[in-house]
């Protein structure tokens, strides 16, 4: 299969302490990863670095045949505005614009789209998501669903090859959090690579794999296949992670 991104011996400290410890992580184009693991393990970080937001201290960071780990901050803005989309735990949506106008602003910076294509583009995604009737809104009038709806609009304005969420879900209740994954999933079967972090096992059964970071190091992985939607399956899914979860002591 083919790489879209690679991790190759990546390391980070802070304060003279490891938080990466030479991870090498592979992630195959289309594929659906989860990473997990116990708090202050390395999560974050490691989304962080693998998605050029931070930069590791040693090891590179491969997007596609790129090394992204030479690149200074602005080659590396463009890149990212290009082909990544990220989505925070909170939404960090601006507070001067609507949420329609949230969505579209990292459409009109790239300039890869024309301002009727990235309306177009907008609209779509509102509609997609469900968010359409509140596109007009302040961001203080939505509800926290429709506000983490609105931050995956962001994220796909310029319809990313790679998707990244850092525990998108973890301010949502169950509800939201289905509508939300479904809405991953989706986005998955429609070819963009998601790569998130959370804790939440139902969350990981979305997945098509799981990585399982300790310590900075990647302790165990876990390969589920393909999320379908079926029920039976979905069951089976979450009670594997949680079997797999309980082996590996956590
Ligand atoms: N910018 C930073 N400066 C100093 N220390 C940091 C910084 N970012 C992270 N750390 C430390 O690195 C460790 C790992 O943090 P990280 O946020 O990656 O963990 P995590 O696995 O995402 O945890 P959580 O599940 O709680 O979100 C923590 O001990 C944290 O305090
Ligand atoms: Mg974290």
């Amino acid at each position: 299969m083919n790489n879209i991104l690679e991790a190759v011996k990546l390391t980070k400290s802070y304060n003279n302490q490891t938080i990466l410890n030479d991870v090498d992580l592979q992630i195959n184009q289309g594929e659906f990863l989860a990473i997990m693991g116990p708090s202050g393990s390395g999560k974050s970080t490691l989304l962080y670095n693998i998605s050029g937001m931070d930069q590791p201290d040693s090891g590179q960071v491969k997007f596609r045949d790129e090394n992204l780990t030479i690149l200074n901050d602005q080659e590396m803005s463009q890149i990212r505005l290009k082909n990544m989309g990220f989505i925070f735990q909170h939404s960090y949506l601006l507070k001067n614009l609507s949420i329609r106008d949230n969505i579209s602003l990292p459409g009109l910076k790239a300039g890869i789209l024309s301002v009727e294509e990235v309306n177009e583009h907008t609209d779509n995604l509102l509609n997609m998501t469900g968010i359409r009737q509140v596109g007009g809104n302040d961001i203080k009038q939505v509800s926290g669903g429709q506000l983490q709806r609105a931050a995956i609009c962001r994220a796909l304005i310029n319809q990313p090859t790679l998707l990244f969420g850092d525990e998108p879900t973890g301010a949502l209740n169950q509800q939201a959090t289905t509508e939300i994954m479904d809405i991953f999933n989706q986005i998955n079967e429609d070819g963009t690579t998601v790569v998130i972090v959370t804790h939440d096992p139902n969350v990981a059964a979305r997945a098509s794999r799981i990585v399982y970071l300790v310590d900075g190091q990647i302790h165990a992985e876990l390969n589920l296949g393909n999320y379908n939607s079926a029920e039976v399956q979905r069951v089976n899914r979450e009670k594997q992670i949680y079997d797999w979860l309980e082996n590996l002591g956590f």
